[in-house]
Order: structure tokens, then sequence, then C-alpha cells
């Protein structure tokens, strides 16, 4: 258990004893001053309030029933009635100890495994990746890495849009080239151009145009010569998706494909179960669900729509299909989807009408970890410089190049390859940490300079730290693992009680969706780290002090390794 979570117990256990109503919350925090203790709890005056009693009475009450006696050494009333927990060096030191020893760090493994599936980074394929997938991408494998961490069983669906109509233009489109004796894979090179290419001909040729609707009617009923084409399309653009998934050092492959096509031949099934949970409407020849949940002011609602009145089946079908997959086969407890914010609708219906038909159980959470949109230095959404889409692949490149050219003016003489391979760490580390570190939900602004800065909260400072406790361990020689950790001064404390506060914040970070809150943490801890090398010389100590302070210094690289890693983010030994 971390030590919030003992606290917190303790704390509501003396509350209740205090004469509080036992759903009163213990509000435990980690002091942000070190004269506040460790911890404090803020819970007395809000219970105090409910029992009309005086709230630093109701404290002096509590602490009559608080036993902290083994873990604490001093609990004191402050201000109002906040209650101060001053934990002991011992205790503190031998849970640094245990953390040391184990492969988990400081973070404990679940006791009760949830199987949770992650819908993430899901580009549709009939264009390039662009900027708009990359928070998908970088948040959901986060996402994915810190709950596998934790002991979840997590199952990752990359949810490709590749069945909508732009197919029936990019196979017409194909069709044409190869009749012209066109390398097709040579075109398909650049899938941006070539979708422009074929849109082209779509606005300006209605022969084209009409040719191109027959074509998906001719595919989505299976016609053998069309399935080969598109295949063959499919295949080349999931593979300009890998080459962005291992550049970015995500998770995903392709077992983790499931495309929307996957779901095709369960729709007409998902819509006739809906009329038979007596769900569907008519409206306009179209198939509607109307949910009063959806209901605007002026008592409209807002259906959704899962078939068109020409038969074809939409986007909510598809995912009402992959709902009912994922509780059927996948076993899915809790459902992720790292989806764009302007979804939020879209989703909120299908979760709610998934649950009504009974696709899936009442207590399944579904949740749409929502993100706002990346925006230019400007403040509108991130664009190249002719206004069009940025290419992801060509934003990873740019960022491996500029890295490249920080490393190169500050280390003129190390070798070319090294410089590259630095350039790589440092350069995708610093955009994927530029948005793992914004609160999830606010749209946030692009910048080159500040992500790729060696000061304040940016993937290159974090990662320069870690080479810089490594370059101790270097000097250092041997460290004895036998030694014992001593906390005395008031900076050790403050980076113990740090690292072993990684557990709570990973806690959050699962439940509530917020990487940024684990790129705050590290942040702070390497602060401390800095405060605590000031001021606590490691070279010049004696030796039991000094085998103590290396330790500290150890599982603090370690703990950065491990929350970056966390993060999807490398570090590397000497930069
Ligand atoms: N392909 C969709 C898009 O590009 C995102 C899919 C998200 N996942 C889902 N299950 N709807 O907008």
């Amino acid at each position: 258990m971390n030590i919030s979570t003992l606290l917190d117990e303790k704390v509501k256990q003396a509350l209740v004893a205090a004469g509080a109503d036992k759903n009163s919350p213990a509000v435990i925090k980690a002091s942000s001053r070190p004269e506040f203790g460790d911890y404090q709890a803020n819970g007395v005056m809000g219970a105090a309030k409910k029992l009309k009693m005086n709230p630093r009475d109701l404290a002096a009450k509590v602490l009559e029933n608080l036993d902290l006696s083994d873990i604490a050494d001093k609990l004191e009333i402050a201000g109002p009635g906040f209650i101060n927990i001053h934990l002991k060096n011992d205790w503190l030191a031998e849970r640094l100890q245990k953390t040391l020893a184990s492969d988990h760090l400081a973070i404990e493994q679940v006791i009760k495994p949830e199987t949770v599936v992650i819908d993430y980074s899901a580009p549709n394929l009939a264009k390039e990746m662009h900027v708009g997938h990359l928070r998908s991408t970088i948040i959901g494998d986060a996402m994915a890495r810190v709950l596998g961490f934790m002991g979840h069983k997590v199952i990752r669906q990359n949810h490709v849009g590749d069945w909508g109509t732009q197919f029936g233009m990019l196979l017409t489109y194909m069709g044409e080239l190869q009749q012209q004796d066109e390398e097709l894979s040579m075109q398909l090179a650049d899938l941006e151009k070539f979708y422009q290419a074929a849109k082209i001909r779509f606005d300006k040729d209605e022969a084209f145009a009409q040719q191109a609707r027959e074509n998906v009617v001719k595919l989505q009923a299976g016609d053998p010569d069309f399935l080969k084409l598109w295949q063959q399309f499919i295949d080349i653009s999931l593979s300009h998706c890998d080459e962005i998934y291992s550049t970015l050092n995500v998770l995903l492959t392709r077992d983790d494909v499931m495309p929307e096509s996957a779901y095709n031949d369960d729709l007409a099934q998902v819509v006739k179960d809906l009329d038979k949970a007596g769900m569907l409407t008519e409206d306009q020849g179209a198939q509607c669900v109307f949910m009063d949940e959806f209901k605007a002011k002026d008592g409209k609602i807002t259906p959704m729509i899962v078939q068109k009145s020409d038969g074809g089946y939409l986007y909510a079908t598809t995912d009402l299909a992959a709902l009912r997959y994922r509780h059927n086969e996948l076993g899915m407890n809790r459902g992720l989807y790292l989806v764009d914010a302007r979804q939020g609708l879209h989703l909120k219906q299908v979760f709610t009408a998934g649950k009504k038909a009974g696709f899936v159980p009442e207590e399944t959470q579904l949740e749409h970890m929502a993100f706002g949109t990346m925006m230019g230095k400007d403040g509108t959404p991130f664009k190249t410089r002719d206004g069009g889409t940025v290419k992801l692949i060509d934003l990873l490149s740019e960022a491996q190049q500029r890295a490249f050219d920080l490393v190169t003016s500050k280390n003129p003489d190390l070798d070319e390859a090294s410089r590259r391979e630095i350039a790589k760490t440092v350069g995708i580390g610093a955009v994927k940490y530029a948005d793992l570190s914004k609160n999830r939900t606010s749209d946030y602004i692009f910048n080159w300079d500040t992500m790729l800065s060696f000061e304040g909260n940016t993937a290159p400072y974090l990662q320069y730290a870690y080479a810089r406790i490594q370059s101790i361990f270097r000097k250092a020689g041997e460290i004895n693992t036998k030694a014992t950790i001593i906390l005395s001064e008031p900076q050790e404390r403050q980076l113990a009680t740090k690292i072993l506060q990684l557990s709570e914040i990973i806690d959050i970070v699962a439940k509530e969706g917020t990487p940024n809150l684990l790129c705050n943490y590290l942040f702070e801890l390497a602060g401390n780290f800095m405060t605590f090398y000031e001021a606590c010389p490691i070279m010049k100590a004696d030796e039991e002090t000094q085998q103590s302070r290396l330790k500290l210094a150890q599982l603090t690289a370690e703990t950065l390794k491990t929350g970056l890693d966390l993060l999807g983010i490398d570090v590397m030994e000497r930069m």
C-alpha cells in the first residue's frame, strides 16, 4: 500500500472514532513545504463543519485516536485544523530499501487486474498520418504502458479507418494508373499526394465520380478484384503507419490493428439487435436511435444514425459492433477511447446505446479520454507554412534534425553516428514529452524551442538529469549493494519521500488518464535531486554516508528511467 493510501485509512478511522461521519474523507496530501511535515491530512475542517464543531477541537480528538507510532515521529495540528504528519526516518529508509530491491520500484502490482482495452492512434488509412494523430498515439501509448506496468491486462486496439467511401475514389484512381502502366507502389509512396490527385479527378470528372461511387458498392459487396486492389492499398498505408510507430517508439504492432472493415459482417446484426431492443426509429428513410439522454433544451433529440436510407452503415454502427466484440471476445472491463474531444457526442451516444442494448453490461467502464487540438505558435491549429496539414513523418524528421543541430552545437567533437543516435532519442522524446506534459483536455501550443530546451519541464532536461547521475556513478565506482540508506539531512528526506511517491502518482494517472502528472512528478524529482546534490556532497562524505547517498542517487536515476519509460521515452547513459 502506498503512503498516501495507508495514511488515508488510518486517519479516516481516527476521524470516525472522533465522532465524524463514516464517509468523511481524510484528504491526504503530500506537504508542499518540509516544515508542514511530509504529508498533511486536510479532512478535519470539512468533517468539523458537518458536526458544527470547532475544527481544532476535532483535530485534537482525531489525534487522540490516531496511532501512527510505527511510521511517524511527530503529528501536529496547524492553522485552522490541518494535521501535519512527520514520517520516521528509519521507516522511510526501510521502504526505500524495499523499493531498491523491487523491479517495480515504488509501484505496487494491482490486486485485482482488469482487462483494459485501449483504443488509440486509429488513423484513417486513406491518407497519411498527420499531426492530428499524434496526441492519441502518444497519450494512448503512455496509458498502455502505465496500466500494463501496474499489472493490468492491456489490450491495444488500433481502430483504423479502412472502409469509408473515400476508398471508392482511391481504388478507381489506382485502376486508372494501372491501365496506364504506372508503377503503383511508386505512386503510393506519398499517400498524401496520391489522395490529392485522386480527389482532383473525383471533383472534376463526373464519370470518374460515378465510377468511384459504384466501386465502393462493389468493394463492400466483396468483389474479389476490388478486394485485392484494396488490400494492396491498405498494406502500403499500414506500412507507412508502422514506420511512424517505430520512429515514435510506441508499442503498436500489426497485431493491434483491428480495422473498421473487420466489423463489416456484424453490422446488419447490430442494427437487427437494436431493433429487437426496441431502440430503432425510422427517420426520413434512415435507421436512427433516439435517446432521451441527448435531448437538447428545445426538446429535440440528436439521433444516432446507424443505417442510411441507401442501406449503408455508419461510423456509429461500426463502433457499436466494436464495443460488443470488445466485451464478448476480449473480456473488456474497462475501455479507454483516446479520441479527439470533437467526437465527444459520437462516443457518448455509442456508450449509452451499447449499454441500453445490452452489448456491454452496465458495470463496464467506458471512458472517452478526450484531448484538445495541437496549435501553432499563432494559436490556430498547427499547419504547414502554406496552410496544409503537417505529415507526421515530416514533423518527426524535423524533430530529429533540430535535435541533431543542437547536439552538434553542444558537442561538436562527438562522432556523427553518436550525435545522430542522441538526436533521435532527444528529438522524439521532446515531441512526446511536450504533448504528454500538457493538460490532456486543453489545446496546446506546439513550440520547437521550448520542447527542445535543456531547461524547464522538458524531455531533454530529464534525460540530461539522468545522464548526469550516471556520470556520478562512473566517478564513484562500485556501489556497495549491502550499504544501508540513512536519512539525516532535510534534502535527503525530501528526495526520499519524493521517490516513494511515484506509486501515488501512477495510481492517479491510471485512473484519470493524466500522464502530465507523471511528467510534473519527474520534473520535481529531478529538481529535488539537484537540491540534494548541492546540499549533500557525495564524493567528499565519509564512506557510510557516501554509500547511502549513492543509493539515493541510484533510486532517483531508476525512478527517472522507469517514469520516462512509462511515457515511452528513452534515456541515455551519456549525452
Ligand atoms: N479513425 C477515426 C478518426 O480518424 C478515429 C477512430 C477512433 N476510435 C473509435 N473507436 N471511434 O477520426
